[in-house]
């Protein structure tokens, strides 16, 4: 389902949940396609100071990222590098970035769930994105190894995701296998294939 929100002038996708969750996670989609419009650097603070408001193992807050807003050529060309070439339509964005975990607590520390909280920053900023009316696509499809060459980021951390940011567009601008993938009715596995009680494969009523 492809909706336009008059309200907010921005095209949505609502998940079909099964049951009611909060509107601002059922109205978070990974977008392909952008407008023109550039984030200003207030709004991206907002973003930011989302992510750092994550939970995280004893507040470590092993999160970092290297942004680019498309007005800074260099750095966003940099950024956009590396991409893989499936992910060429993130370069529309208004704002690239790289999350990285840094994974260690210090020397011989190494941090177990480095990963798990980055993602935890990289869906708030997501959840408060889609609340500015903004929204955000998540992508494993980029090169860690071209992103530590030409970022120049240190051993101990780790590039984990790319992460495109922008304004929403319509779909139908996007080429024809682009708009495909975003027009593919949302989809999610059911809570009978992911919840269990007590047991592995044991179903406990919830499902
Ligand atoms: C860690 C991670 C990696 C992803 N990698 C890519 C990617 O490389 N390219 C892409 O188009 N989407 C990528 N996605 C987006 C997923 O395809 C998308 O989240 C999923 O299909 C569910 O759609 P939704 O986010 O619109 O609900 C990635 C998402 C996550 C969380």
């Amino acid at each position: 389902m492809l909706l336009y929100s008059y309200n907010t002038g921005v095209f949505e996708r609502p998940a079909p949940t099964d049951h009611p969750i909060l509107d601002m996670l059922a109205r978070r989609w990974s977008t392909r396609a952008y407008t023109t419009q550039s984030i200003e650097p207030e709004t991206l603070r907002s973003l930011l100071e989302a992510a750092r408001w994550a939970p995280s193992s004893g507040n470590g807050q092993p999160w970092h990222f290297l942004i680019a807003r498309r007005e800074d050529t260099a750095a966003f060309e940099a950024l956009g590098s590396t991409l893989a070439g499936g992910n060429a339509w993130a370069k529309q964005a208004a704002v690239l970035m790289i999350a990285v975990a840094s994974l260690d607590r210090g020397a011989g520390k190494p941090n177990a769930t480095a990963l798990f909280e980055l993602g935890l920053a990289c869906e708030n900023m997501a959840v408060q994105a889609v609340g500015l009316g903004l929204s955000m696509h998540m992508m494993g499809g980029f090169s860690a190894d071209k992103a530590r060459e030409v970022c120049e980021i240190p051993e101990r951390f780790q590039p984990v995701v790319a992460i495109s940011i922008g304004y929403p567009a319509d779909p139908n601008t996007l080429s024809e296998e682009l708009r495909a993938k975003d027009l593919t009715p949302r989809t999610r596995k059911p809570l009978s294939e992911i919840i269990f009680t007590g047991k592995w494969g044991q179903a406990g009523g919830l499902e």
